[in-house]
């Protein structure tokens, strides 16, 4: 059977981008493949974090995954930091990795911008989710489109090392989503719905209430003709609704312009809301049945003690083939 496995950093409160591009996908190929799915918070202390909301973001992001649809008896679910051999590989990755390769990472040069203090640790973050995806061998990693840049890196990483220290690494492959690869932010559709927003006005939060969401959608920045149709280029807002209300409904773009042609902007705005409020209610439900039990617990021991069995074998292979230690 295949392996998928994918990550979503405890940085921000997971939201609807998140869902779209990446847990929902998880959720389609649950059945199809072995899955595993983390909380990659080692990535999360790249830029400063509040100790004490970081630890609780990792169990609330635990509990969403399930939420969401994940089925604690099909994936592996565990907590990066509960596993050393992330951050081993990632060295040994690190030193097979060039500086010129690492500063094409357009995400880093984007983030690095918007901070003062830049961490070592932001510029070298790809290599660790190569470490994260190549420590397992998995062949698919599904991800929206802003990370499909540093699963290409993990290729690349992995191929040399294959081809420098003989064949140790599976290749992996980016599954990005052909509808929702990238939401935007509903106040500014140029720009990625994203969990760090500093306002907060433009995305929506997958345990955001009922009142918050509706205000949030119906006050998306549109355009001026009143039109509905698909069109990034000239109608981002528009379209990033309809790509919204077509992925949560799993239904084509087409379908979903044929579905509002005859809408004006504030139909249609209605219309995606009900249907966000609708998705997150029975999310939320099940959130707040989980966040509290010991199931939470249980279901992390046990990807705790998988991976770890995992991740060791393969770490020592690779020590042993770089002349690490006495494997
Ligand atoms: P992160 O935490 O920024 O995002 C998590 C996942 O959600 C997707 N995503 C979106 N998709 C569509 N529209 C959006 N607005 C949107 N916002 C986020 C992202 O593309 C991503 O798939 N480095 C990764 C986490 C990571 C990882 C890994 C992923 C660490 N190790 C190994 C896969 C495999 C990150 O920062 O994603």
């Amino acid at each position: 059977m295949k392996r998928i496995l994918t990550g979503l950093q405890p940085s921000g409160e997971l939201t609807l981008g998140s869902l779209i591009g990446s847990i929902g996908q998880m959720v389609m190929y649950q059945n199809e493949y072995e899955s595993f799915i983390f909380v990659p918070d080692m990535h999360a202390i790249t830029v400063k974090q509040d100790p004490k909301l970081l630890k609780e973001r990792v169990i609330k992001n635990v509990a969403l995954y399930i939420a969401c649809g994940l089925d604690p008896s099909k994936n592996v679910i565990y907590i990066q930091s509960e596993n050393l051999y992330h951050a081993n590989l990632s060295w040994v990755l690190e030193c097979n990795t060039y500086i010129g390769e690492a500063s094409r990472m357009t995400q880093f040069k984007d983030k690095s911008k918007k901070q003062d203090n830049v961490t070592v640790g932001l510029f070298t973050y790809p290599i660790l989710m190569a470490a994260d995806i190549l420590l397992y061998d998995a062949d698919y990693v599904p991800v929206g489109v802003d990370q499909k840049q540093h699963v290409e890196l993990a290729r690349d990483i992995s191929e040399r090392f294959n081809k420098t220290y003989g064949n140790t690494f599976k290749i992996p492959e980016p599954l990005i989503p052909e509808v929702g690869a990238k939401i935007m932010d509903l106040s500014d559709p140029t720009r990625k719905m994203s969990k760090s927003d500093v306002t907060g006005k433009g995305v929506i939060y997958l345990l955001d209430d009922e009142k918050t969401i509706r205000k949030k959608i119906m006050s998306a920045v549109t355009d001026s003709e009143s039109k509905v149709y698909y069109d990034l280029v000239n109608k981002p807002g528009i379209s990033n609704l309809l790509t919204i209300y077509s992925s949560l409904k799993e239904i084509s773009i087409k379908e979903t312009e044929e579905h509002f042609k005859d809408c004006n902007y504030g139909n249609l705005k209605k219309e995606v809301a009900d249907l966000v409020v609708e998705k997150l209610s029975i999310i939320q439900e099940k959130y707040n049945n989980l966040i509290n039990s010991e199931e939470l617990d249980k279901i992390l021991d046990n990807g705790k003690d998988v991976t770890n069995v995992i991740a060791k074998k393969k770490l020592e292979e690779v020590f042993n083939k770089v002349g690490l230690g006495r494997y």
